[in-house]
This record gives C-alpha cells, structure tokens and sequence, in this order.
C-alpha cells in the first residue's frame, strides 16, 4: 500500500521511494504528515511492542523511555564510510571502500530487509522551514522509534513536501535496522542487526544508506550524516562552513547582543555550554541558545557570517545532566521527549547517575533488570540519551529560528586537556585560528591512572564528522578566511586543567561564562590581553571575579605556558600533519615553526605578568 500525500509533486522522490519500496519489500508504506495525531498513533504503536514506556504522564508529561539492544548503543565510529569515487578524496582519516563494491554490498542488504514491516517516508527540513540556508532531507526507515525522534529533533512531515516541491532537491536518506520479520516472526522491541552496522555516504551524489543500528546518529540520519558529513562536503563545494559547533548569544547588560559559535569534541560539555547559566557577579547578563551540537554558516553581502542551528531539538547525554550542572536541559526534557537507555523509577519517572546527589533506592536499570545503589553495574548507560524539543529550552534564543541566521563575532574551540593547554587565549589572526583548530585535541582517560592521557587528535572537532579529506577541510577554513572583510577572532579554552593532586583547577560550568565575558569583550574591543608566545591572553585582573573565590595562583597555574611542554605539544602536531601531509596547507607548516621559534626566545615558565599589556583597538583585540 503505498498512498503518497496529495502535495507530493516532486517526481523524483515518488521515484525514489517506489525504487526502495521494491528493493526493501515492506508489508507497508507510510507516508509521515509530522502531525501529533501520528506521533501518539505511532508511541502508542511502540508501548504494545515493548519498545517504548510510557512514563507517568503527572511527572513526565507525554514521554518515553526506550531500551535499547546492549550492541547498539553509540554511533559506531568503525562502521562508518565515505564512499567517494576516489579513495584520496576520503582521505586517511575517513573509512573508505571503493562506491561501486559497497552499493552492490548495500543493495544485498537492503534487499528484503523490510519484510514483515512498515516503511516509512520521513520529509524532513534541516534548518528552518524555507530558510535559504536549510536544506531537505528524505529519511525511509523501518524504525518508528527514529520517525518520533526525527519529529522532535527536526522539521518534518508534509509541509517539507511544499517546500520541495516539483524540482527541488533532497538527500535521500536510506535507513534499516536490518532485522526482517518471516511470516509470524515474533518482534524484539529494539529490533537491529547484531552482526552487521553500516553507515555509508557517497559524498559525490550526497546520498546517505544506513544499515543494522536504530540508535541516535547512526540511525537519525538527519543529524552527524547529513547535517556533517554531506553537508560539510556541500560546504565545501559552495563556499559556506557546515561545523560541530553550538551557537549561543550573550546579551551584556546594555542589552548588546554577541554570538559566538564553539567547537568541542564529542562529551566535552557543548550542551551545557551552550545553555549556560551566568553566576553570582553577571547581573544583568544572560546566555541563549542557538544550537547546541550544529551550524551551517554562511557569508552575507554585509561582509559578516550568519549561522543557523539546522536542528529543532536536542540529542543530549542524559549522565551528569542535572538541575546543578544544566538547569536548562533538564527542563527541556521535563515533558513531550524521549529517553534512551537511562533507568526507570518506579514511579514511572526516569533517573540516571549523576541527576541527583541522593541515588534513587531502587530502579529498573538499561537492562530491563532491578537495579540499587549496590549494583555493580550502572544504572543508566553512560551514552543514554534525552531528546528533547529545543523551544522547551528556557534559555531558547528568541531568532534560533530566523531563516537568515544570527551574525557570529567569534569562534570558539576546545579541548579536553588536563594540562599544558591554557585556560583560554587568543589567537593572534585567522590562520594563527586554524592552526589551532586543526591541532585541537582531547586526552583519553589514561589520565584516570595518574598518567597523562594519549591525545587525540580531533581537527576541528570534526574527525567523525567530516565527508571529506580532513587537509582540504584546513584549506577550505584558510581560503574562507581570507574572503571576509573583517574575520571573527578566534579562541582556544580549556576547561579541563588539573593541578598535581588530579583535581580539575577550573570550576566549569556557569563559570565559563567569566571566560565568555573576556572573550565577547575582546571582541567589542573592550578588554586587554597579554601576548604570550602562543597568543593572546587574558590577565588575571582582565576577568570578573566577582561572586568567586579564584586566586590570581590558581589563575596562573591555568595560564602559564611552559615553554619545554610547549615545544613537545608542537612537534607532536607533526603526527597528524605527516598524516595529512599530500595535501595539508603549507599554512600549517611554517605556522608550526614561527610557534616553536617564539617558545625557544622565551623564559622556561612564561608567566603573567600585570604590567605588560597588548592591546590593539584597532583590529578589536
Ligand atoms: C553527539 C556527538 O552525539 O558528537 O553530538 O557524538
Ligand atoms: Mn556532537
């Protein structure tokens, strides 16, 4: 049965769709409408499977919780390709197999692999319905579970058709999770593929097949694989950024609106960074939200970058969430979401660790199995995840959905370092920005042994999330730069410094925001810095410490350059630019050098030192 919606005029989706329907052989085919009437049809479909629990409808107002099965619980990172025509197009830091092998590979999979259930067609607009930014999508899936969290997470259903229209064009995103039923087959309630999980684009025709997982971005397709992968190589190809990046607006106390775009690697906090609440001594400041994971940024006529977040909801990591460490999330999630793989109270509501400072007595864990304070195992698993409508976020931006987008004034980059790298800095020019963006990094828990951790390199932030080769993604930031009149600055922070006990240095959280404040002043160039061997730097009396006991010590111990781990941190970018090197910018190279030539003319320990100051008004920092 397949009743396309009578808006449907593009010929070729109705092709596209008639094509998979024969390949896939779903009993069913529906069409989605996004409309709340299918959203309830379909939660209430998946209660009587057993995939969804409807949670107490008093504390967790029209929400459910989802178990998933224990081997599909992340994006599967090693299971994932880009599948351009040419292998060096990929580049080393992509999974890659030859297009032809892995579309006859596909169609094998693909073929039959909806028997027994309904196919679903879900249009869906990334960005702002009609925006000149947005791009559509077209996700055919045989999961309800992603046709409710691409209701809440994008904007879908049949109004994406009006905008698509006769000829315009989408990203046909193909998705199973590969389990059909035979005949009188009995259903799983978190039916996938144990044995074989693909996620592959073909970057050339920007099409997206994804195979075996139903869980978060390999499943929603919307998100990592079109709004990063493909979209960064459209990015490329027309001379716009697709990025990792949450985008906040700070609003200072004149009511002088900043937006600022940052990038972290996954599981640094970009969530509750970019839902940040100011603390004590920020009276009459406030952070908003734009996006918390996405943006697609591009250059206006008035020389400035627009961004949009090309999101509608959050895919957030639920474990250490809590009213303390991101009161803004968690009233997101307060009702209308979906929650997976986090623990059951039995109350009916949902908990997981680090909630509450009190763990609840008793609960049924991921598992499905009674759980206590005592049990071995965790309660929730550590990549459980809430989805959540992004307009339920108090601090929501009132523009998060202009269709042109909010004008960005500094990039932001971060890592996971517990030493070496300072609190925050500047970078001194664009590519000074890039360097260090593309040697940004983040530690791996070796470091809970005493040990500093391996570093690993994450270019941007992008090295799961880049369709392309990674050394062209550097020169395509390097020529963006040198076309706009006057650049964001850009900086580097840190959040993640510990001192000689292993303890975390800098509190984090809302005091961030004593960061972000140094950082939306420079940019008005209202604040001073210091030059420091490796840029510009913030003294200690440049920050508001207002409402925090943080010595000028403790400050220095986050700031001061240590000009021989320096030199090691430099020359270990050479691991990655040997990697990249057939085609990474020469920018790179010398940078590298005049870097480590300023480290060699400088003191052993460079310090702060209060009576030396930079400052150039004229480029505004
Ligand atoms: C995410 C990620 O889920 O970056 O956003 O892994
Ligand atoms: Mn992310």
């Amino acid at each position: 049965m397949n009743n396309p919606p009578t808006n449907l005029k593009n010929q070729a989706l109705r092709a596209w769709v008639d094509d998979m329907a024969a390949l896939c052989q779903p009993d069913k085919i529906h069409w989605c409408d996004g409309s709340d009437a299918e959203y309830d049809m379909l939660c209430g479909q998946m209660v009587e499977a057993g995939t969804f629990i409807k949670l107490n409808e008093e504390k967790r107002p029209n929400s459910y919780l989802a178990f998933s099965d224990p081997s599909d619980v992340a994006r599967v990172e090693d299971r994932t390709f880009i599948c351009s025509k040419r292998k060096e197009d990929a580049g080393p830091t992509n999974n890659w197999l030859d297009p032809d092998e892995m579309k006859a590979k596909l169609q094998r999979l693909f073929d039959g692999s909806m028997r027994g259930r309904t196919m679903y067609v879900i249009p869906f607009s990334m960005g702002p319905l009609g925006s000149p930014i947005a791009q559509v999508g077209i996700e055919i899936t045989d999961s309800p579970y992603v046709v409710t969290n691409m209701k809440i997470m994008t904007r879908m259903g049949s109004a994406v058709l009006d905008v698509l229209g006769e000829n315009g064009t989408f990203v046909p995103c193909m998705h199973s999770v590969g389990a059909p039923l035979e005949p009188g087959q009995a259903d799983v309630s978190w039916p996938c593929n144990r044995d074989e999980k693909w996620i592959v684009h073909f970057p050339e025709e920007r099409s997206i097949w994804s195979y075996g997982s139903g869980y978060g971005g390999n499943a929603l397709l919307g998100k990592k694989c079109l709004a990063l992968r493909i979209a960064s190589v459209m990015a490329r190809d027309e001379g716009w950024l697709a990025e990792h990046m949450l985008i906040l607006g700070v609003e200072d106390p004149d009511g002088q609106k900043t937006y600022v775009a940052a990038a972290f690697p996954s599981a640094c906090g970009k969530t509750n960074f970019a839902m940040l609440i100011p603390p004590e001594g920020f009276d009459g400041w406030k952070v908003t939200t734009v996006g918390d994971d996405i943006a697609w940024i591009k250059l206006a006529k008035d020389g400035k970058l627009y961004a949009i977040n090309p999101e509608a909801g959050y895919f957030g990591v639920a474990p250490g969430t809590s009213y303390q460490t991101n009161p803004n999330a968690m009233e997101a999630c307060r009702r209308d979401s979906i929650f997976t793989n986090v623990a059951l109270l039995p109350d009916g509501d949902v908990w997981w660790e680090g909630m509450t400072d009190e763990p609840p007595a008793e609960a049924t864990d991921w598992h499905g199995n009674p759980w206590t304070p005592a049990s071995e195992a965790k309660a929730a698993h550590p990549n459980a995840r809430f989805t959540a409508p992004a307009n339920l976020n108090p601090a929501i931006d009132p523009d998060w959905e202009k269709p042109n987008g909010v004008p960005i004034s500094a990039f932001i980059f971060g890592g996971r370092r517990t030493n070496i790298v300072p609190l925050v800095m500047q970078a001194t020019t664009w590519h000074h920005g890039v360097y260090i963006a593309a040697t940004m990094g983040s530690e791996t828990t070796a470091a809970a042994f005493g040990k500093m951790g391996v570093v690993r390199r994450d270019p941007f932030a992008m090295l799961p999330f880049c369709g392309y080769h990674m050394a062209d993604y550097i020169s395509h930031w390097l020529n963006f730069g040198r076309n706009i009149p006057n650049p964001p600055r850009i900086f580097a922070v840190n959040w993640f410094r510990k001192d000689d006990d292993g303890h975390f240095i800098w509190p984090g959280f809302g005091e961030n925001m004593r960061v972000l404040k140094w950082i939306v002043d420079r940019v008005h160039g209202r604040a001073y810095s210091t030059e420091s061997p490796i840029g510009w730097m913030p003294r200690y009396e440049d920050l508001n410490w207002e409402g925090l006991e943080f010595s000028r010590e403790d400050f220095n111990k986050l700031m001061t350059v240590n000009a021989d781990l320096w030199k090691e941190e430099i020359l270990s970018h050479d691991e990655l630019f040997i990697r990249l090197y057939d085609r990474l910018p020469k920018e790179m190279i010398f940078k590298k050098e005049l870097l480590l030539s300023a480290l060699w003319r400088s003191p052993t320990h460079w310090e702060l030192d209060p009576d030396k100051v930079t400052w150039n008004p004229a480029r505004g920092g």
